[in-house]
């Protein structure tokens, strides 16, 4: 007989009885992040210096319990490789699988799809992390809770603003026991402020019946058009199903948001441990730029080696790709990330902002609030500007001379803008070149 010994060092001998998901999409997702998303799939975008999905996996690789990871998406298998295949040597107690769905099977969908994989080796616990939301994901926190409590299910939630909430899937809890007592996503009359942060812990006992049970109300229900209303793709929201019940469930997208959870909140044993500190979504490009911000300030509080060291034109959180060019006149931050290669002329300002790989910006140039693409050029003294918008507000958008535009500039790939140009308030398709100053236009 051979003795297993756990993979995970940091296990202490404990065997792995948890499970992380994390939830990735695929391309005809993530169209709200347009223009960036048709150059990287927006998992891998990078904030702070990392592809978002990287700082999931820090977190998963703080809960001790931990050694499997799913990224389930249906995105080409391709996609993922490399960035798999260095992050498994960046996390070495971690084993990294991506699985790819055959089409978009839902939130709930994807994880049903998969459970003979997810359910080897019988872990009682599994985390489901979306990948599209920045925040400190306190999965150990959240697992303290779940045995607390003894739960079948703990949701990850926040308070945001009594007008924001209604955007967001919200929660009813006893504010004693923290049990949730009801779920609705995005109602359409406020029922509470405290929303769902997109990160959930399961018990493998609770969570696959429930989505069998879903499914099964499904597939019992007459045959109509299913309307899930997202604001990311409203055409590919609205799925026909027909008669035959067998494909029914097996083509119905199942989204634990909007079947499973409120369901749960009715039969099981589900908590809600409430985070104070950040979060965000990641939906629209504009809003990789609060996320760079949090990431950063973040990194900045737990001293990170990786930041630029401060200075009389450093003003931290900032980061400087090793191989990025930063001419010692330029003045920097807070909230910058710098990308690999990227070069920053003399006397330049650059202020809450991305400038991506390869980008150029040329000496006494100005960058606020804004997104520079991969291989971009911003001329001398030329000025490319969004508008600040408070955190809090959970908008990337703002309303200028009553029209909605975008509050952060968005630079898509090799765009170029010309010396002494101004650019305020625009989204730039790849490719384009400004020689005009523009101001509140998307650019085609
Ligand atoms: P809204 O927030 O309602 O506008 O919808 P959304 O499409 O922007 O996000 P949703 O809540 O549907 O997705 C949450 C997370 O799950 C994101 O990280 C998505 O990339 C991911 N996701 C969404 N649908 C699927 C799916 O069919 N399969 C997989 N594997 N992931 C998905």
């Amino acid at each position: 007989m051979s003795l297993q010994i756990p993979h995970r060092g940091k296990t202490n001998g404990v065997s792995p009885s948890t499970k992380a998901v994390i939830l990735v999409g695929g391309s005809s997702r993530g169209t709200r992040f347009r223009p960036l998303s048709l150059d990287v799939p927006k998992p891998l975008f990078d904030v702070a210096g990392h592809p978002i999905i990287w700082h999931c996996l820090t977190a998963i690789d703080k809960v001790p319990t931990i050694q499997d990871v799913y990224v389930i998406g249906y995105y080409e298998e391709s996609v993922f490789r490399d960035f798999i295949k260095d992050a498994s040597t960046e996390f070495p107690n971690l084993s990294i699988k991506y699985l790819r769905e055959y089409q978009a099977l839902g939130t709930a969908g994807g994880l049903y799809h998969f459970r003979d994989a997810i359910l080897k080796g019988s872990p009682q616990h599994i985390f489901v992390l979306n990948s599209d939301v920045c925040c400190s994901f306190p999965l150990n926190e959240m697992l303290k809770m779940f045995r607390e409590k003894d739960a079948e299910a703990v949701i990850l939630g926040t308070r945001v603003s009594e007008e924001a909430a209604s955007n967001f899937g919200c929660i009813v809890s006893d504010p004693h026991t923290r049990r949730v007592l009801h779920y609705v996503e995005k109602p359409e009359s406020y029922i509470s402020n405290l929303i769902n942060c997109g990160v959930y812990l399961f018990s493998s006992d609770a969570l696959f019946p429930s989505i069998r049970s879903a499914m099964k109300r499904r597939a019992d229900r007459p045959a109509r058009l299913y309307s899930y209303p997202s604001s990311d793709n409203l055409e590919n929201s609205f799925i026909q199903t027909n008669d035959d019940d067998e494909s029914r469930s097996n083509d119905g997208v199942i989204r634990l948001e909007q079947d499973i959870l409120s369901d749960m909140a009715d039969n099981k044993t589900f908590f809600v441990y409430e985070t104070k500190d950040f979060w965000r979504q990641i939906k629209t490009a504009g809003s990789a730029v609060p996320a760079n911000a949090l990431y950063l300030q973040k990194a900045w509080q737990n001293n990170s080696e990786e930041l630029a060291k401060p200075s009389a034109n450093i003003i931290p959180p900032v980061f400087i790709h090793p191989t990025a060019h930063v001419d010692p006149t330029a003045k920097l931050g807070p909230n910058v990330s710098i990308g690999p290669r990227a070069t920053v002329g003399a006397g330049v300002r650059i202020k809450e902002s991305i400038v991506l790989e390869d980008a150029e910006i040329k000496h006494d140039a100005c960058v606020l609030y804004s997104i520079i693409g991969w291989n971009s050029r911003v001329g001398a003294w030329a000025r490319v500007e969004g508008t600040p918008v408070p955190v809090t507000s959970h908008q990337t958008s703002i309303i200028k001379n009553g029209v909605k535009v975008q509050a952060i500039t968005i630079l898509g790939k090799e765009c170029g803008v010309g010396d002494e140009v101004r650019v305020q308030n625009c989204v730039c398709l790849p490719f384009k070149e400004l020689k005009r100053d523009v101001a509140n236009e998307v650019i085609m």
